[in-house]
């Protein structure tokens, strides 16, 4: 029996008490079997999740990206690593090989390294879903330093308060990025984002769109030229295992966004581990996640966990409508996608466009799909199951998040029987709790409560970047010696996980996590409105839309209603991005308040769902009768 692939239910259920009954002894094996190491280690686990402290492997020594290309070489030289497909169909498709993509990391390696950046200096990422994205990850990996993505949707203001919290030296970018018919200046957000970061000294911009951008002398560069003229080998940096490798940024219910920081060798093993089951990867597959690589989901399950099984990887750089909504199945069609993973709130958009657009293309190469990023409703779920996967193609509903680095709970497809909404089982080594509102565990099926893990696996976030205590505050304070994860869950009669949603204020639209108060923050900022609150509720597409009730100040009493709305919306737009736009907006004299002064949000949260039946208990508010007042002109 391979523990590294499963193919049977009782092999699933003997790893994974193998794994729960004996961790180190576990993973010691996959680690020793199916990666390479420069140094073996000295202690396979060390953990407390009362510092929190969590550390694999400690002593190892390796390099990921080893472990990603060279050491496919002399067996897949020419497999192509990473396929990416053009925003605009018309355009060729590129077929990026194990060998080439070595040159491509290590010419991008030597430049980095060119200009200064060495091992632990972080490096912003503000690319488009082009080829250099994928590569300058693995090019910061190579020689050590830490790669901070910004998804390129993100605003100026977003991006550089991410910048200046990990103290980037370097931003890679591109003088734009095409999005459907359109194009989107990135090199001009990246612009107005350094006016506030002086600790950026170099910015080197991949030609993408040809448009004429400005170039700041002395510290703009184009990209090209520079990879043309560096040398294409570079020797790996010896890595330790727990040297960070990356910071990805996630929204926090409060406050600033929380960058997420994941170490070398546990998340190398994990994400590699759980792609190779999870999607059941077999060596002529075609993989295709058509996430960006701006999220956890793109680092994890288009670079990394791939590329260290020396898949095929697909990027798209497009969207799901462009040029019509047909457009992901003519991919599948065009590269024989064999595993297909998705979001939901694309299912959900396609579901509701003619099926002509799926039926017209040829989907038998496809053996898994997959959901990601939030709950998938029964209907969308029963569409992508009918029309794409044609009833024989087994949907794997994953679960997990930014901090997790990989799938906690989900079939393993051919192997565990699936039921719709349900995240089914937790993965091999993740040991699941549901927790009751006095910190005790529920024991037994049929019961729900709040989701924590209760025991460290390989690639658990080690840290927040420069705030430990607000890492041990958010994850490990609510429940002693467990990780909490923010999230609700079910366990049913045979013990399947089904998620519920978040129980905490941080809100997801489109499978984008969006906290409350930074958004709140934002709107407070325009001149005419006095406070603010937002909810989220159900949007047949987005699964969450956004809902803020405002109070203005008496000097924006006389202001035009539907020009406010714009403004807020252009306010939230610039401080954050455009994903974070509020759907609806009622101005509010004020907003239900406790004695103690905080925001109901749960009785803001009904009346924007229209479900105002049972308000809940209100008898603690301060303030009952704006309620009413509310509910009257709800939108
Ligand atoms: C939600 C994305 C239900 C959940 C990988 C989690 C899900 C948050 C699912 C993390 C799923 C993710 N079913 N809910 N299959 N997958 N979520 O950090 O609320 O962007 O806490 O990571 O998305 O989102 P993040």
């Amino acid at each position: 029996m391979s523990n590294y692939h499963i193919k049977h239910l009782e092999e699933y259920f003997q790893v994974y008490r193998k794994s729960v009954r004996d961790p180190e002894a576990f993973w010691e094996e996959i680690a020793e079997e199916h990666f390479v190491w420069r140094k073996k280690w000295d202690q396979v686990l060390k953990w407390d999740f009362k510092k929190p402290e969590v550390k694999w492997f400690d002593g190892a020594r390796l390099n990921i990206t080893e472990n990603c290309i060279d050491r496919h070489i002399p067996t897949r030289g020419e497999k192509t690593a990473i396929i990416f497909e053009p925003n605009d169909p018309s355009e060729e498709p590129q077929h990026i090989t194990y060998r080439e993509l070595h040159e491509k990391v290590c010419r991008m390696a030597n430049v980095l390294k060119e200009h200064g950046i060495k091992k632990g200096d972080r490096v912003c990422i503000y690319l488009p879903m082009i080829p250099e994205l994928a590569i300058s990850l693995l090019a910061c990996a190579r020689i050590g330093a830490i790669h901070s993505v910004v998804f390129a949707g993100f605003s100026s203001n977003a991006l550089s308060t991410r910048i200046n919290d990990s103290d980037c030296k370097m931003v890679l970018t591109s003088d734009g990025s095409y999005r459907g018919s359109k194009t989107i200046d990135l090199k001009g957000i990246v612009d107005k984002a350094l006016e506030a970061c002086p600790g950026v000294k170099t910015v080197l911009v991949a030609k993408r769109i040809n448009s004429k951008i400005k170039m700041l002398k002395g510290r703009d560069k184009w990209l090209q030229p520079l990879l043309d003229h560096a040398y294409a080998d570079c020797v790996a940096e010896i890595m330790e295992a727990e040297d960070p490798l990356f910071i990805l940024y996630t929204s926090g219910s409060t406050g600033k966004p929380k960058g997420m920081v994941h170490t070398t060798a546990g998340y190398m093993i994990y994400t590699a581990y759980t792609f190779k089951n999870i999607f059941q990867y077999r060596e002529n597959d075609i993989y295709w996640c058509t996430a960006d690589i701006g999220w956890i989901t793109g680092h994890s399950y288009i670079v990394y966990g791939p590329l260290a099984n020396g898949a095929t990887t697909v990027m798209f750089e497009g969207v799901p409508s462009y040029p019509d909504y047909g457009r992901f199945w003519e991919v599948v069609e065009k590269h024989k996608v064999t595993q297909f993973y998705t979001a939901p709130t694309a299912i959900r958009a396609l579901a509701k466009e003619n099926l002509e657009f799926v039926e017209q293309y040829d989907l038998s190469s496809l053996k898994v799909l997959g959901s990601v990023g939030e709950p998938i409703n029964e209907e969308a779920w029963h569409w992508y199951n009918n029309n794409v996967g044609k009833k024989k193609s087994p949907i794997v509903d994953t679960w997990w998040q930014t901090e997790t680095g990989g799938i906690m709970i989900s079939p393993i497809p051919y192997v565990t029987p699936t039921t719709p909404t349900y995240a089914t089982l937790p993965f091999i080594g993740i040991q699941p709790a549901l927790m009751d509102e006095n910190g005790q565990e529920i024991m037994g099926n049929q019961v729900d409560g709040r989701l924590c893990i209760k025991f460290p696996w390989p690639s658990i976030a080690r840290t927040i970047w420069g705030d430990h205590k607000r890492y041990r505050d958010t994850y490990f304070s609510a429940y002693e010696d467990k990780y909490f994860t923010g999230d609700g869950a079910l366990r049913d009669a045979v013990g399947y996980y089904r998620i519920t949603g978040r129980v905490d204020d941080v809100i997801i639209v489109s499978g984008h996590n969006l906290g409350t108060a930074p958004i709140e923050d934002s709107i407070n900022e325009h001149p005419a409105v006095a406070e603010s609150a937002i909810v989220g509720f159900p949007h047949d597409i987005k699964g969450n839309a956004l809902y803020g009730y405002v109070i203005l100040k008496e000097t924006g009493e006389s202001r035009d209603r539907d020009n406010l709305r714009k403004e807020i919306n252009q306010q939230i737009t610039e401080h954050i991005g455009p994903i974070a736009r509020l759907d609806k907006i009622q101005f509010v004299s004020g907003l239900p308040k406790t004695r103690s002064g905080k925001i109901m949000r749960r009785i803001l949260r009904k009346i924007a769902s229209k479900d105002t039946a049972n308000l809940g208990d209100t008898s603690t508010l301060l303030n009952p009768e704006v309620v009413k007042e509310i509910m009257d002109n709800a939108l």
